[in-house]
């Protein structure tokens, strides 16, 4: 407990600086900065490599800090209030007086919000008096990291503190939903989608027009382990490393499971922590046991789908 204030006191001083840290979050571990410094944010896009095209989402303690920023309405709160804090993020349009660094909102009137759970990330939020904008710690396109040993693998030093949370609950990315005029989810995770739709499609008027808007981050090529993927495999083939998602009586060395039962989310949890192991390991190829497209396998599929594109 001590040890976790004298680090959260450390992040914050590196935070402070304008510096960028990894800190821990439910889903995924973040590489935070200062989300209303530009110096602080051009540090996250230059050490994670990522293109200036692709927005950032920022990470809020409460409602009360998101309002000076962001235009909410009705079904933003009813979310806010059933899932938050939790692993769901929303787009919303910016305040003309927001303080939000342009940099990261790829200089739009809309960002991408999130209000994390951890509750290390909770104990730093509540102190700094700046929203974190927050992309996964990875290299751009390669694989979320879910542990600090995990960030460490990505940026070695370069890297000056990671505040250690212990491994990600979720362990995969959040949810995403464009509340930007008809309600509609850009990316699935943490939440389940169909709880979400059930949630809002009450409360919202059917004729609110569906503003199209782009998630440069979903695209091919993005949590992608750099090997090739095979999906819905029935067997492997000689070498290939064969991703079960329930252990087997009969273990071969080339097979790793995610889950003894086939329990979804320990699966979730346990999936991106495999295919770092896989990756150093040595094998050249993945394939991958079909995953039940129920709960939070809908976003399992959907990230062994993007890492399977070549
Ligand atoms: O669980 C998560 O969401 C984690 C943790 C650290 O909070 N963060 C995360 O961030 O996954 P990132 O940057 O790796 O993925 C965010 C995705 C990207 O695909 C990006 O293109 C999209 O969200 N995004 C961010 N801001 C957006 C915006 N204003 N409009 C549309 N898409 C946006
Ligand atoms: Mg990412």
């Amino acid at each position: 407990m001590k040890k976790n204030d004298s680090n959260i006191k450390k992040a914050i001083k590196y935070l402070n600086n304008n510096e960028c840290i990894a800190i821990p979050t439910e889903t995924v571990y973040g590489l935070a900065g200062n989300a209303y410094s530009d110096k602080a944010v051009s540090r996250v896009y230059k050490l994670k490599k990522r293109p200036r095209s692709n927005p950032l989402i920022a990470h809020y303690y409460s409602i009360n800090n998101l309002k000076k920023d962001c235009e909410i309405d009705n079904t933003f709160i009813k979310l806010y209030k059933k899932f938050c804090p939790g692993p769901i993020s929303f787009v919303l349009k910016l305040k003309k007086k927001s303080r939000i660094s342009k940099i990261i909102t790829n200089n739009s009137n809309s960002v991408a919000v999130r209000f994390p759970s951890h509750p290390l990330a909770r104990k730093l939020l509540k102190k700094i008096n700046y929203p974190l904008a927050a992309p996964s710690a990875n290299i751009s396109t390669s694989i979320s990291p879910v542990s600090k040993k995990d960030v460490v693998d990505e940026f070695g030093p370069k890297l000056k503190f990671v505040l250690d949370g212990g491994s990600s609950k979720i362990g995969l990315e959040s949810t995403i939903i464009n509340l930007i005029g008809k309600p509609n989810i850009l990316r699935f995770g943490g939440i389940n989608s169909k709880l979400i739709y059930k949630l809002i499609n009450s409360l919202e008027n059917k004729k609110k027009k569906k503003i199209k808007i782009k998630v440069p981050g979903t695209s091919k090529l993005h949590y992608s382990p750099g090997i090739p993927v095979r999906l819905n495999a029935k067997k492997n083939y000689q070498n290939e490393a064969y991703i079960l998602i329930k252990k087997r009586k009969k273990l071969d060395k080339n097979y790793f499971y995610i889950s003894r039962t086939g329990n979804l989310k320990q699966a979730a949890k346990n999936l991106y922590k495999t295919l770092r192991i896989v990756k150093k390991n040595g094998y050249k190829k993945i394939a991958i046991e079909k995953i039940p497209n129920i709960n939070i396998g809908e976003a399992i599929n959907d990230r062994i789908l993007r890492a399977s594109k070549k």
